[in-house]
């Protein structure tokens, strides 16, 4: 048994994960469940966002399984989500996109690359943000590390190795944003130097988004800093159909957190008409990060073949099904 900590979340998470469990379940994966609160749900019960309770769980079981949590506005937290990965260091944020059969994507062709997000520096880091007294300049800080830097660049190669992948491509600013995009690319190149199996090229960040929505197969893995990574990811999920099939891994050196990249989707809460093929790929990348790649490659298949069919799909892929019956047709395709 491996137990894994499941955060039902807020919106239309609960829904979603409800849809996320049925399917596991079937798949008789000897999981255990710790179910933990955090978000409004854990601020309703237990008057606070993330409670101790919740680190502990994840502290122990070291997984997670996250569904989306509402940020409220003004006090507490800035973010649940950037607390808790800087609470674990979950330093890579790692997001794949492909093109997938019956969806809305933009791009007619195969896509099928993996953004790798540095995810606790850059200028997320939330430090040195002010604006004067008078309202009229705003400052903020970025940092950026060698270490930092180092590590990122490195899980990439590492998860172009172990994934078969052939290219990696460092996507920075350095030409202008000289010192922070300048020490994460000349960190890039001495990591590079060291996996010569691995082929790497560098894009400046303006026309790799060019790039990416003209010729995206050119693209295998993409390495980059906090800012350019998140935007990134979101334009890669527009090409292949949108935020329904959007997951993300969260990887740290002592905890994981795996999730869909959307938010509590609060428009469509409580409808059940919610997608849960993006939080169901995040369980897909968690089974690879349990080194059960082959049940992983099971569940993705099953996923594959239900769009394939356009069995019970959700009104975003222009189907009528509820969220219940699309995890019901993919489960009975395991
Ligand atoms: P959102 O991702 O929740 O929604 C954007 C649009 O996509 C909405 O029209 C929504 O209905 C649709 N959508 C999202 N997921 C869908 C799904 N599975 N199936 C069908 N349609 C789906 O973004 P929004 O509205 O900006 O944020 C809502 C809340 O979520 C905010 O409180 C925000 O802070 C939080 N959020 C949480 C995240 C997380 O926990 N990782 C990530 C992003 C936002
Ligand atoms: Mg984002």
């Amino acid at each position: 048994m491996t137990t894994i900590t499941v955060i039902r979340g807020d919106g239309i998470g609960p829904e979603i994960m409800d849809a996320t469990l049925h399917v596991l379940d079937a798949m008789q994966l000897g999981l255990a469940y710790e179910f933990a609160d955090a978000g409004m749900v854990a601020l309703e019960k237990h008057g606070e966002l993330l409670p101790a309770a919740t680190m502990d769980s994840i502290r122990r079981n070291k997984i997670a399984l996250k569904s989306p949590l509402t940020t409220p506005v003004g006090g507490g937290f800035s973010s649940i989500n950037v607390e808790l990965r800087k609470r674990f260091d979950l330093y890579a944020n790692v997001r794949p996109a492909r093109t997938f059969p019956n969806t809305k994507a933009r791009f007619p062709g195969n896509v099928d690359l993996i953004t790798v997000r540095e995810n606790t520096e850059g200028a997320y880091i939330g430090e040195g943000q002010e604006v004067s007294a008078d309202g009229e300049t705003a400052v903020l800080t970025q940092k950026v590390t060698r270490k930092g830097s180092e590590r990122i660049v490195r899980y990439a190669f590492e998860l172009a190795r172990t994934t078969g992948r052939k290219k990696v491509t460092v996507v920075h600013k350095a030409n202008i944003l000289k010192s922070t995009s300048g020490l994460f690319l000349k960190t890039a190149r001495e990591v590079a130097a060291q996996y010569p199996d691995i082929e790497c090229n560098e894009m400046i960040v303006d026309n790799a988004c060019m790039q990416l929505v003209m010729r995206p197969e050119q693209f295998d893995i993409i390495v980059t800093t906090n800012l350019f990574g998140d935007i990134i990811s979101d334009l890669c999920a527009g090409l292949v159909g949108g935020l329904g099939l959007a997951p993300g891994a969260n990887i740290g050196n002592d905890a994981a957190i795996f999730e869909a990249v959307h938010g509590s989707a609060p428009d469509i809460a409580g409808k059940g008409i919610a997608n849960p093929c993006a939080l169901l790929l995040g369980a897909a990348q968690m089974l690879d990060h349990l080194q059960r790649a082959d049940q992983a490659e099971r569940l993705r298949k099953a996923i594959v073949a239900t769009l394939e069919a356009k069995d019970s799909l959700t009104p975003d892929l222009g189907g009528d099904g509820t969220t219940l019956a699309f995890a019901k047709a993919i489960a009975s395709r395991l």
